[in-house]
Formats: C-alpha cells, sequence, structure tokens
C-alpha cells in the first residue's frame, strides 16, 4: 500500500471545516521528514510529497498533456507542475477516431520521450485500453513498464470502485497511482458517449462513493473529468488527496488541458471546458505555405543555407574535371 490520506493524517470522515487535509509534519511518517516544497526553485523536480505542500498552501497545480520531446520541454521550462502523457495522444498525434487506439509500446514509447524533457514537470503515463482491465498481474506488469522503460513518476487509469483492486496492486508495487473518474473515455460507450457525469443526485454520489473506493485503494491523486463544477465542489471538500480537474471547475486543487486543444492543433472538435491559448494551427499553416511559395520561387535556399569549397579546391575539382572529358 501506498497510505498517503492516513500518512498525511487525513481521516475518512468529510472535510466540512476549512482547516487543511495536509497539516504540518503529515507526510513525515512515510518521507522521513516533512520537505519543504521548494516551488522558487524551478529546475527542481516536482515529487508527490510537493503536490501535497502545494495544495497545503493553497496553491493551485498546473498539468498538461504532451506527447514528444520539443512539447514537454517548453512545457517545463515554462513551468507546468504535471504532465500527463495521454492515450488521446492516439488521437492527438496518430489521428485515430479515439483513445482506444492507443497500445502499451506506443504509450511507453512516447513517455520516455517526455520523461527525457521533464526536468521539473512529474510525469503521469496514461494507462491505455485493456493494459490493465484483464487482471491485476496485467495491470501490475504493464504499470512497471511506465516506470521503468517509459521513466515516469506515477500512472494513471480510469474507473472508480471497479477498479480498486486493480488501483492497490499497483500501488503495492510501490508504484503511484492517480485515478480517473468522471467522463472516462475508455468507457465511452458504457456511459452513453463523451458526456458530462453526475448530473444527477444519485450519478453524483456515485461519484462520491467512486472517490472513497479509490483513497481506500491508495491512490495519490484523483482526476476529475467533465463533472459539474458543484459537484466537484462537495467532491473536494470530501477528498483526502488531491483532486486534479479536466472540465470540472475552479473548487479542484489543479487544472488539466489536452496541449492539443489549447494551442489549436486539435481540429476535430473542442470540448466545451477547453480555452483556446494559441492558434498554432494558423502559424505553422502560414509557414508551410510561405516554405512551399519560396521553393516554388527558387527564393530557397539562398547562399547563406548553402555550403561552400574553397576556391582552390573548385579550380582542382575544375581541372580534374577537364582532363577526365
Ligand atoms: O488521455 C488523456 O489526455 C486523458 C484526459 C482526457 C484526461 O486521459
Amino acid at each position: 500500500m501506498f497510505p498517503l490520506a492516513a500518512i498525511a493524517g487525513a481521516e475518512s470522515e468529510p472535510n466540512t471545516t476549512n482547516k487543511s487535509l495536509w497539516p504540518q509534519g503529515g507526510l513525515a511518517g512515510y518521507h522521513g521528514r516533512r520537505e519543504e516544497a521548494d516551488m522558487t526553485d524551478k529546475r527542481k523536480k516536482v515529487t508527490i510529497p510537493e503536490l501535497y505542500g502545494m495544495v497545503d498552501r493553497g496553491e493551485r497545480i498546473s498539468f498538461l498533456t504532451a506527447y514528444d520531446y520539443p512539447m514537454a520541454r517548453l512545457e517545463d521550462r515554462a513551468g507546468v507542475d504535471m504532465i500527463l502523457v495521454g492515450d488521446s495522444g492516439a488521437m492527438c498525434m496518430l489521428g485515430h477516431p479515439t483513445t482506444l487506439q492507443a497500445t502499451m509500446d506506443f504509450m511507453v514509447q512516447i513517455t520516455a520521450a517526455v520523461s527525457r524533457a521533464a526536468k521539473r514537470s512529474f510525469v503521469v503515463g496514461d494507462m491505455p485500453y485493456m493494459s490493465y482491465q484483464p487482471s491485476d498481474e496485467i495491470a501490475v506488469r504493464n504499470a512497471g513498464r511506465f516506470i521503468a522503460e517509459g521513466g515516469a513518476d506515477a500512472v494513471k487509469l480510469e474507473g472508480g470502485a471497479r477498479m480498486a483492486s486493480r488501483v492497490e496492486a499497483i500501488v503495492d508495487a510501490g508504484i503511484p497511482v492517480m485515478g480517473h473518474i468522471g467522463l472516462t473515455p475508455q468507457a465511452a460507450s458504457m456511459i452513453g458517449g463523451l458526456k458530462s457525469q453526475g448530473r444527477d443526485a444519485e450519478t453524483a454520489l456515485g461519484l462520491m462513493e467512486d472517490m472513497e473506493f479509490l483513497e481506500d485503494a491508495g491512490v495519490f491523486s484523483v482526476l476529475l473529468e467533465a463533472v459539474p463544477a458543484r459537484v466537484a465542489e462537495e467532491i473536494v471538500k470530501r477528498a483526502d488527496v488531491p483532486v486534479l480537474s479536466i472540465g470540472s471547475g475552479p473548487a479542484c486543487h489543479g487544472q488539466l488541458l489536452i496541449v492539443h486543444d489549447i494551442l489549436g492543433l486539435f481540429e476535430a472538435f473542442t470540448p466545451k471546458f477547453v480555452k483556446k491559448y494559441a492558434d498554432v494551427a494558423q502559424t505553422m499553416t502560414a509557414a508551410f505555405e510561405d516554405y512551399v511559395r519560396d521553393v516554388r520561387n527558387g527564393d530557397f535556399p539562398a547562399a547563406e543555407h548553402t555550403y561552400r569549397i574553397p576556391d582552390e579546391e573548385w579550380s582542382r575539382l575544375q581541372e580534374a574535371l577537364k582532363e577526365a572529358e
């Protein structure tokens, strides 16, 4: 077990007061001493105790997806706290229609690329469809690949109570697990499509039950996807672990978005919760059009893009060619 909630001194009763769930010294049992999270040192690797420290201090956690080295390098440089190597890479990077086409080999390879770039950001590898659903043993073996081959700091898997034994088995193997409930794209056909979840009292209560199962199983955090903001707030109040949001409102301890959505690089559809921060597709398209025009016109390459042969060698070459004629 990786009993962070217990280590942090949090009880299972709802946190009805406003007091912190991670009191001073709360992580001492696990880490020997409480490490002060020094977030002024931007190059220091973010760790789980540091994430807990951020929550303690009321600092919100920034979380973005990345699927390759250059994107992860820029996110890391910009100060993104956590990077998810999402199975959404199957859609954003490979053009598949859903996340279900992501394979373990693909996920491990792109996780390794992201991990090489992430000097500070905490990297979470997303377990793809059928890499954990069949059995606890398969789940542990595949989670291990994300750590050993992918260099990830933790793994994420979808599902609540039904996945509790998978979480417990992976955590027992010493691998931190992030839970993922609400809209769980790998189970889209079971939950009625890519739709917001927890919009009636019964299903909202179901999400709260799922949270408890996941916490008892030992998750270090939970991602809530597309849950109404008021429901998410109730979940956060009762949570013993950091709650990250993708489309679940501002009460959560941190926010995740898909990098291709915020840059305008994913054009198939845009979920309601996305905020677009740049139109990189437009910038890239303009650059490609300029290149095509330059090549067609002969404006590229110019002299500064070509290599030179020294004049003396050039003369020798000309003589050799004449002799050969
Ligand atoms: O793969 C992914 O990017 C995800 C998000 C949709 C949460 O799992």
